[in-house]
């Protein structure tokens, strides 16, 4: 008896197991011939298109793919797990965008508001899903980035966020890492968001120089930009001094006042040293915080990921820029070996801006 219990209920949890598990592998092929989790996806497969065509000069790692993650995290952060804020990652910065680029943290984001606003029309999306599936496109287009997932279905904004949510680059670490805590995440996970630096240049901290990269390999996903912060500084790349830059280790490169004070603060500085040659480790970081990030706010999401490009790897180790090694580093966590590194050959780099394509699309 006891017996034909047990196995009656090891055949409920078998076959609970195989629904799961068949659930799990469920696949549903659109008209187009694309393989997806869910039909509701099918349609943003030609959408995806559409979006490199027109955004991303047909699958670059350039400015718009940089700024498009950019401005995932300005939409997104605009919320508090307390209540209060914005609606989080609903688009708002796309939809209210006359609002929200006035803020002082939005600097040069119109750019990218602008160039997305005809684009964002034409899919017929929510300003929130296009955001968010133009962020992981353009990441998808950066070597060495991971696969960011992407959720679909968020309704149209209600209002735009407030002012002062988005971190400053003179900002206290303690301010900083107050504003991520109160949006929900930890320290580590700020760190982890800063990968996206690795991709990134400023246009505004120095209007003299714009397209002037954090780090020497701003079209690569790699860890460069964690090694590249903790480099002493010896120089400004333009116009002096700028409010929230502090000396750079190159020619050619900003450092942000933030990334640096992230790189030295004892809550940060062993994580931060952590992602530095570690690619899966910080893909997988990024990954993780970046989900949270593109949902934050949002409820009842089709999971959508299979849209997203496959980025291609990168699988070499990184190196010091030409003349620099060890003993230039400014180390923060001496609890932690410093990976042992090899130096590019040549003499010191001078790191080239990534081109505006302003012209180009005033061509258009
Ligand atoms: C402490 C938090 C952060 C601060 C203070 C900060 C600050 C900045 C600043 C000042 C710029 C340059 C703006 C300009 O002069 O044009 C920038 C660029 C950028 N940031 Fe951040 N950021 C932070 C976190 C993040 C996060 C979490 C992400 C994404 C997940 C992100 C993605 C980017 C990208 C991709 C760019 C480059 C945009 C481009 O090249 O067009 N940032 N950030």
């Amino acid at each position: 008896m006891a017996f034909a219990r047990l196995s009656a209920l090891v055949a409920i949890a078998l076959a609970a197991s195989q629904t799961a598990s068949a659930a799990l592998t469920k696949r549903v092929t659109c008209s187009t011939g694309h393989v997806t989790a869910n039909a509701a996806c099918c349609a943003l497969f030609p959408i995806v298109d559409q979006i490199q065509k027109d955004l991303f000069d047909g699958g670059e790692c350039g400015e718009e793919a940089h700024s498009a993650l950019r401005l995932v995290f300005h939409d997104a952060i605009g919320f508090s797990i307390h209540g209060g804020k914005g609606g989080g990652a609903d688009g708002s910065i796309l939809a209210f965008n006359k609002t929200e680029t006035a803020f002082h943290a939005n600097g040069g984001i119109d750019d990218i508001t602008d160039r997305q606003f005809p684009v964002f029309l034409e899919t017929g999306l929510t300003a929130g899903d296009f955001v968010h599936l133009a962020g992981a496109i353009g990441t998808a287009n950066c070597p060495g980035a991971p696969r960011l997932e992407f959720k679909f279905g968020r309704p149209a904004p209600k209002a735009p966020a407030p002012d002062l949510t988005i971190p400053e680059p003179t900002d206290s670490v303690t301010k900083i890492l107050a504003r991520f805590a109160d949006a929900g995440f930890s320290p580590s996970e700020a760190v982890a968001l800063l990968a996206s630096h690795t991709i990134a240049a400023a246009d505004v901290i120095d209007t003299t120089i714009p397209g002037t990269p954090f780090d020497s390999t701003v079209g690569t996903f790699d860890s460069q930009v964690f090694l590249e912060v903790l480099l002493k500084g010896s120089l400004f790349p333009g116009n002096g001094a700028q409010t929230g830059e502090v000396l750079s280790p190159l020619h050619g490169e900003m450092r942000l006042q933030s990334d640096f004070a992230i790189s030295q603060d004892p809550r940060t500085a062993c994580f931060w040293q952590a992602m530095i040659n570690n690619q899966q480790l910080m893909m997988a970081e990024f990954k993780a915080a970046m989900a949270k990030l593109q949902v934050l706010g949002q409820r009842n999401l089709i999971d959508c990921s299979d849209v997203v490009p496959v980025p291609k790897p990168f699988t070499s180790a990184i190196k010091f820029p030409a003349t620099f090694s060890k003993k230039d580093v400014q180390i923060a966590c001496p609890q932690l070996p410093f990976p042992n590194l090899a130096t590019v050959a040549g003499p010191a780099p001078t790191v080239p801006p990534v081109s505006p394509r302003l012209l180009e699309w005033g061509d258009e």
